[in-house]
């Protein structure tokens, strides 16, 4: 099974707060994500310049898209992007868009799994041409009482069984990446709790640490 990869997500309001995060964490790094908030903030800029200054990381744009699936993909591409996501409930329609205009430019969509979907709708996507889905647990759940437990695990399996490359996020800590022992995780991808700590290199590096551990190619 392929080791699990580490994402930072750079949930910043501004490019050059995402950039102290970057300097500090990069050499640690296997992806690196413009997040939502960031985007939000600073529009295309912070694409462009991440993938200026790491060429050899992969580049997310979190963009969560909704509506207008090809003229934002083709956005996020044009700019820099490896992987652009786009929700579970957007139409079909625009999540067609999208990879349409992602895989023109040699990039790659994800779904972006929130709030209420079924895996009959996930068989859908699989026709579409989409072959990566993030698990995501929302910030504000788990900050309501939310946890990661057996329940999360058994989805993401079923997932990875159905044929996806799984991502997971939301509130992890390095203390949650042994739950997901045996299931072949593509990314684990973290925000504050990568960025925030006194020494995020040392922080990311333990994180490795932890994913060789319970992983092994
Ligand atoms: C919010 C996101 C975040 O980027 C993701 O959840 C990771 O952030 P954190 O580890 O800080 O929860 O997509 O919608």
């Amino acid at each position: 099974m392929a080791l699990p990869l580490l994402q930072v997500a750079l949930d910043n309001f501004s490019l050059s707060d995402a950039l102290e995060s970057t300097r500090l964490l990069a050499p640690e790094l296997d992806v690196i994500e413009a997040g939502t908030l960031l985007c939000l903030a600073t529009g295309a800029e912070s694409i462009k310049a991440l993938r200026t200054l790491y060429p050899d990381n992969k580049i997310v744009a979190d963009l969560k898209i909704v509506d207008a699936g090809g003229e934002l993909a083709n956005m996020a591409c044009t700019n820099g992007a490896d992987w652009v996501t786009v929700m579970c409930n957007a139409a079909n329609a625009t999540k067609a868009k999208a990879v349409e205009a992602a895989e023109k430019l040699g990039g790659e969509m994800q779904v972006e799994l929130f709030g209420n979907w079924t895996f009959e709708e996930a068989e859908e996507w699989k026709k579409i041409g989409l072959k990566q889905v993030i698990y995501h647990q929302s910030r504000d759940a788990l900050n309501a009482g939310g946890s990661w437990g057996e329940e999360n695990m058994k989805v993401v399996k079923r997932l990875a069984e159905m044929g996806f490359e799984v991502s997971v996020t939301g509130g992890l800590t390095i203390d949650v990446l042994k739950l997901f022992k045996g299931i072949p995780v593509k990314c684990f991808i973290a925000g504050r709790n990568l960025r925030n700590p006194a020494d995020p290199a040392a922080e990311a590096r333990a994180w490795k640490a932890e994913i060789k551990k319970y992983w092994s190619e």
